[in-house]
This record gives C-alpha cells, sequence and structure tokens, in this order.
C-alpha cells in the first residue's frame, strides 16, 4: 500500500462541530500537517507523542508538504485538516495535495463549511442561494459579474469575503461588495443582509443583520461569512395540486 492522504474537513471551528469518523481519522495518522487555526480546532484528538505534527504556514507549504511526503513510509497515513468542509473554498490546497500524493492514496472526508453554518442561522436555503467564494487567488472579476446577476435575479447570495494583507485594491470585504453592488445600481439600501464573524466560537462569535448600504465602512474580521437574503419562502402546499 502506498502513503495515504487524508484531507480532513474539520468544521469552521468549534471542535462540536467536528464529525466523528473525522476524530477517528485524525487519531489513527502517523503525520497531520495544519494551519495553525484547524490544529486548534482538533488539539484534543491529536497525541503530540505518537503523531508528527507539523504547522503550516502560506509560506511554508509547499516545503513542508513536500518534506512530510518524502519521510512518510509506504502504509503510513498524514491528515491535512481543513476549516469548514475541505470541498469548499479550498481547492488551491487540495488540488496541490492531490498532485503530490496522487488522486487514488487521498480521501477527503466532509465537513460542516461556515456557509452551511450561516445558511442555518438565517434560514436560507442552500440550494436557492448563490453561494460563492471571493477567498481565492485569482482573478474574482467574473464571480463579481455573476453576483451582480444572482442578485438581480432576486437570489440570496452566502459569500466568502475576500480578505488580502498588503495590495488594498484586492481586498473585497463586506463593505467593498456594499459598495461594488451600489455603483452597479443596486438599491442597496433595500436588501437585507447578515455578516456573522467566528462562527461556532462560542466567546467570539458575532452577528450582524440590517441593510446591505449600512455594511459600506464597516470592518470585519477576516473569519466572516456575508448573506444577501432575498428568500421567498415557498412550502409545498404551493405545488399540492400538481402532485
Ligand atoms: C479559505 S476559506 C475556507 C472555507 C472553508 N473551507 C469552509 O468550508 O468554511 C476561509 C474563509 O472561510 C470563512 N470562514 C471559515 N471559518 C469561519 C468561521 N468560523 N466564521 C466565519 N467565517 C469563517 C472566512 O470567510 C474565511 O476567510
Amino acid at each position: 500500500m502506498s502513503k495515504k492522504l487524508y484531507v480532513v474537513g474539520v468544521g469552521p471551528g468549534s471542535p462540536l462541530y467536528l464529525t466523528d469518523i473525522a476524530k477517528e481519522v485524525i487519531r489513527k495518522c502517523h503525520y497531520i500537517m495544519g494551519y495553525k487555526y484547524t490544529l486548534k480546532t482538533i488539539e484534543t484528538f491529536i497525541d503530540k507523542s505518537r503523531q508528527k505534527v507539523s504547522e503550516i504556514t502560506l509560506w511554508n507549504q509547499e516545503v513542508v508538504y513536500l518534506d512530510i511526503y518524502k519521510k512518510m513510509k509506504n502504509n503510513e497515513y498524514c491528515a491535512v485538516p481543513f476549516t469548514g468542509d475541505a470541498s469548499f473554498s479550498e481547492s488551491e490546497v487540495v488540488d496541490r495535495l492531490l498532485e503530490i500524493f496522487g488522486d487514488d492514496n487521498v480521501e477527503i472526508l466532509p465537513g460542516i463549511s461556515s456557509i452551511q453554518v450561516a445558511a442555518a442561522k438565517t434560514k436560507v436555503p442552500l440550494d436557492k442561494a448563490y453561494i460563492a467564494t471571493f477567498h481565492v487567488t485569482g482573478d474574482i472579476e467574473k464571480k463579481k459579474k455573476e453576483l451582480i446577476h444572482a442578485v438581480n435575479e432576486g437570489k440570496s447570495v452566502i459569500l466568502l469575503p475576500r480578505p488580502w494583507s498588503g495590495d488594498l485594491t484586492k481586498r473585497f470585504m463586506e463593505s467593498d461588495v456594499a459598495m461594488f453592488l451600489k455603483k452597479n445600481g443596486i438599491k442597496t439600501s433595500a436588501l437585507n443582509t447578515f455578516v456573522f464573524e467566528y462562527l461556532t466560537n462560542k466567546e467570539k462569535e458575532t452577528a450582524f443583520k440590517g441593510k446591505v448600504s449600512e455594511l459600506e465602512g464597516q470592518e470585519f474580521s477576516d473569519l466572516s461569512v456575508m448573506v444577501i437574503d432575498q428568500t421567498k419562502r415557498q412550502t409545498y402546499l404551493e405545488f399540492e395540486e400538481t402532485r
């Protein structure tokens, strides 16, 4: 058997949102490599006397991934924990891990995404909303156009904003989203919005509820989710005759 990698979604931050299978896999792995925030989420399931834990940063990740891959013996397991769900807004890293380990040696375990928690809190159905992440390194102009289209179509939106240290023109945080929509002819004073920071963290979680126009000039944490709520509820009773 070859070296096996588990890509594990560990939820938005609280261990209460960690699945049993994620805990089981984390416990059995010989190597664990992850960002500080995700390592903290799973710390009570790690045994440093038996498992080799490597902290990843944006700057060292390539070196660490290759180094651990080289050190691993056949039949050994490694876990890389990701915030929320590993299949949402993580592909820049997950795709690289698939390249290093090879698709057949990687298993992805789903987790609860920050997007799902925000959907649950606002009661916005995921299947009727435009869901987008702006938390990417590549170009976001096409997605910005899709955002305008979705809002104009009357869809609800759940989005991850884009923090960017250094070049402020690359940032697309809540305030930037509000100004962008207004500039594109959307009446933001009539649009309902929520912003959640530090979801699932009992001590730090915050919730803002208001109009999109009120977000202009407001600062939110990098760890935040924005929802634009245009949901029109529609129950099965409306479709009764067609059954
Ligand atoms: C690289 S993306 C990862 C998203 C993650 N895979 C998910 O499914 O939630 C990082 C962004 O997710 C959002 N996020 C993750 N955890 C969060 C939390 N606990 N509260 C609010 N936003 C969170 C923030 O927008 C953060 O900047």
